[in-house]
């Protein structure tokens, strides 16, 4: 019996082709606080490879196409596809991993849903994606509802105006081909995994909603703790009205403030004061989180929030006013066991808890936004995140729309996850070639997201990548960007084999640094000489020395070793040792350790 999904939507007017376009909102903030009708679950999906679906033969956006989901109605009739005949796909999902026939497919592919909606006064509906790859066409009953390119951010579009009472459909056109002016680009050293990858859903909203806010907790002045702690909390409403009470409700700490929208719809910083006695800061040995409320008219949104500050002191990273060491580990928002996107709580808890093994307190979530549960889920077990957008290797960095991409893709990074606690760093760039048009972009970019979040720390992934008689010197114009400086060196593997012990270093910023990635692969269970690539003991001597090399860097505040686990890349083909794998994990897919990450686990126990 096939499962009546059924939502009670918004009565408007009734549907006229003409007008019935949806618009792309800013994203809805703690979606999973609303009321919402999962769309998760099984798909009919169409693979299109010459996208027959959208194009005609003149290569024409055809109005005949596949999001009409047409069906015969006369014998005669001649309609070339049907969805409810077509396979189906559990989602969220890549659909790299759910068919054999699509693992190396790049390109497009139709998504069908059906679900049943019954009319309801006084509420609109968002319809919501947690993330689709890469170029996404969205309809609702035939109409466009609306389009979106990026593929690990959020978005949703408001389809009230779409929807009917009854049956609905929603049709989703996905194409994850590559391009030179995408974000990433054409090259990456990560599976370009296609589809529907996280959560869909409907969401019922009233007609003024909570767009967005904010609560921090604000640095103390003067650096001393005084008695009191002020959390500073802001708002946004979806419309410009002013007159709207929202109360912000923290049973906990005996918050209950009510506060008044202002003629843009908004609250702006305002403070809340809390005795600091009273207040436990959220830590890697106390991840504590305060149950929050916020009510907006008679709409209560529930969060869970913990309080912190973080900020840098010359070269040294300050966690709640005090120096933290970051024993980090770069991950890839994949599953273990074979891959795939992950997009669970228990996914995330697998990867988090062989970094918790490693003795981590960090994660850089590379090389863009991880699935929500991901950072939730950090933030639960006290582990602190790098979160990234995929500005990564050689973009287009004087193509407009490749700089308003990646911009979106920033916004709504920061944007889905500025009240995560663990979230202390927003990294906008991965190995970037230098060059004044590559530094005007991030440039730009880093501004920007200072410009929307100035209680963070910025920084990016730079490089090192030789010596000069064995001093290696940091030298990039992007330091006067960021509050630390990370940067990527693989001495031991792409260069200097056995050298470590012999490097020098000078990054002449008085900034804190981090060691964004270093490494080398192993095949786990090959063994051998500790120069024989691809054994563990190869990987395992490398890591010993550069921990030591590492243990000399002045400022040094933080690593993230290139990688926690083997993951999926079709840049890495050698048989029988890569075999589309990237061999640099401390584990391998199967969460088998390899000798490495006990080098690691003792350098950060010495930390
Ligand atoms: C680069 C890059 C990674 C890549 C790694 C490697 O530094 O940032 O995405 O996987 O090196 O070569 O293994």
């Amino acid at each position: 019996m096939r499962l009546i999904r059924t939502l009670f939507f918004a009565v408007t007017g009734m549907l006229t082709p003409a007008m019935a376009t949806a618009e792309t909102l800013p994203v809805i903030q703690n979606v999973n606080a609303y009321e919402c009708l999962s769309l998760n679950g099984e798909w009919n999906y169409i693979v299109d490879v010459q996208e027959e679906g959208y194009y005609d033969y003149r290569m024409k956006p055809t109005p005949w196409g596949f999001f009409r989901n047409a069906k015969p109605q006369k014998p005669e009739d001649l309609i070339e596809y049907d969805f409810d005949k077509s396979p189906t796909m559990q989602i969220p999902s890549d659909w790299n991993t759910k068919d054999e026939r699509l693992f190396f497919y790049e390109g497009t592919v139709w998504f069908k849903k059906s679900f049943q909606a019954v009319p309801m006064q006084d509420y609109r509906t968002l319809l919501y994606f947690g993330a689709v790859n890469y170029d996404c066409r969205v309809w609702v009953n035939g109409q466009e509802a609306g389009h979106h390119v990026g593929g690990f951010t959020p978005f949703n579009f408001d389809v009230s105006d779409l929807l009917k009472e009854g049956e609905n459909t929603v049709i989703v056109k996905v194409d994850n081909k590559r391009h030179a002016e995408d974000v990433p680009t054409q090259i990456f050293d990560w599976w370009n995994y296609g589809g529907i990858t996280r959560d869909v859903k409907l969401v019922k909203v009233t007609p003024v909603y909570l767009e967005d806010y904010s609560l921090q907790l604000e640095k103390v002045k003067g650096g001393k703790g005084g008695k009191m702690r002020e959390i500073s909390f802001s708002a946004r409403l979806n419309k410009a009205e002013a007159g709207h009470e929202v109360t912000i409700f923290i049973p906990e700490l005996k918050i209950d403030k009510t506060f008044t929208t202002d003629a843009e719809g908004k609250i702006q910083s305002s403070i809340l004061n809390v005795q600091s006695k009273k207040l436990t800061l959220w830590s890697p040995e106390n991840p504590k989180l305060y149950q929050v409320q916020i009510i907006l008219d008679n709409m209560t949104i529930a969060d869970e929030i913990g309080f912190r500050t973080i900020e840098t002191r010359d070269k040294q990273i300050l966690l709640n006013g005090q120096p933290i060491f970051l024993k980090g580990i770069s991950i890839h928002d994949e599953k273990a066991n074979g891959g795939g996107r992950a997009n669970s709580t228990e996914d995330a808890h697998q990867l988090l808890s062989w970094a918790k093994e490693l003795g981590c307190n960090f994660v850089r979530l590379a090389h863009y936004p991880h699935n929500e549960y991901m950072v939730r889920e950090a933030e639960r077990m006290g582990i602190l995140v790098w979160s990234e957008i995929p500005v990564y290797w050689t973009i287009a960095w004087t193509n407009p729309a490749t700089y308003q991409n990646a911009q979106q893709q920033l916004t709504d990074m920061i944007s889905r996850d500025h009240n995560r606690a663990n979230v202390i760093i927003w990294s906008i760039a991965n190995e970037t070639p230098h060059s004044t048009e590559r530094d005007n972009f991030l440039g730009r970019l880093a501004q920007y997201a200072r410009s929307l979040d100035s209680t963070r720390l910025i920084s990016m992934a730079m490089e090192v990548t030789g010596a000069s008689n064995y001093l290696n010197r940091l030298n990039d114009n992007m330091n006067q960007y960021v509050d630390v400086v990370s940067f990527n060196q693989y001495i031991g593997w792409y260069r200097d084999v056995n050298d470590a012990p012999k490097m020098t270093w000078e990054i002449p910023y008085n900034k804190p640094v981090i060691i964004s990635e270093f490494g080398g692969g192993a095949r786990y269970g090959y063994h051998g000489d500790k120069n024989q690539r691809w054994t563990e003991e190869f990987q395992e001597n490398l890591y010993r020395e550069n921990c030591a090399m590492l243990d000399k860097i002045e400022g040094l505040s933080g690593t993230t070793p290139w990688i926690l686990k083997d993951f999926r890349s079709p840049r890495r083909v050698l048989p029988g040792v890569q075999d589309y794998y990237n061999r640099k994990g401390l584990f391998s897919d199967k969460g088998e350790k390899k000798k490495a990450f006990y080098v690691l686990k003792q350098w950060y126990e010495t930390k």
